[in-house]
């Protein structure tokens, strides 16, 4: 089990790069939020740039992160929000939550985390029946951007990003944690000329059957 996450010099870079996203990964964001509602858990809050996004509908927001210093951020941020919104330090998997959540939020954040399969049967089991995963992540690629993310992960990216692995599948371990997806597309965050192996992204949201 994670029980800690200390990364200073991602913590500083994420930081500064979550104030400076353009407008086009913006707009995935508040897709990703849009139409929620109820008490919301959101996973690995980062600086707390989905904040601002919550519509009002949505009555309470619980956003762990555990990176203390970008909790400090996140915790400004939700002093800012329009939604009353708590941070805890805890690791997701350390996480003890009491009643089901209406709705979960991942974005950007199960690349991360050491093991998503199993983060993502938590999640599952932390939803009420009908309650939906909305994600936006990051995921494995096909051709030559496959072969990038391969070398990316096995160097020196989750050392430098946070443990960040860009070749995961992860609307495959949405699956089989037990979610129905019913709405899913791919995007490119980036142009998708752009060599990087973070650029293509999944947004979707999930659904624990009923
Ligand atoms: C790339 S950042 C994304 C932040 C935010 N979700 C966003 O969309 O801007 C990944 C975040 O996941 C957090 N994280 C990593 N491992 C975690 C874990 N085991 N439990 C909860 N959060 C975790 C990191 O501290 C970091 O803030």
């Amino acid at each position: 089990m994670t029980d800690t996450v200390d990364n200073p010099f991602f913590a500083r870079l994420w930081s500064r790069m979550s104030t400076r996203e353009p407008e086009s990964i913006r707009k995935l964001r508040r897709e990703n939020l849009v139409g929620l509602s109820g008490r919301v858990l959101e996973v690995g809050a980062g600086t707390g740039t989905n904040f601002a996004f919550y519509p009002a509908t949505v009555t309470q927001v619980v956003a762990i992160e555990p990176e203390r210093r970008l909790a400090v951020i996140a915790r400004q941020a939700a002093h800012e929000a329009s939604v009353p919104i708590t941070v805890s330090t805890d690791t997701v998997e350390k996480y003890q939550a009491g009643d089901p959540f209406d709705a979960v939020v991942c974005s950007l954040v199960l690349c991360s985390v050491d093991d998503p399969d199993g983060v993502l049967r938590q999640l599952f089991s932390m939803l009420r029946p009908g309650g939906e995963l909305r994600y936006l992540e990051h995921v494995a690629s096909t051709g030559p951007r496959e072969q990038l993310q391969k070398i990316a992960d096995a160097t020196l990216w989750p050392r430098l990003l946070g443990n960040c692995h860009t070749h995961r599948d992860t609307e495959r371990s949405i699956l089989d944690a037990g979610f129905e997806v019913s709405d899913a597309r791919r995007e490119w965050m980036m142009p998708a000329w752009v060599p990087l192996p973070v650029s293509e992204t999944a947004i979707g949201r999930a659904v624990r059957p009923g």
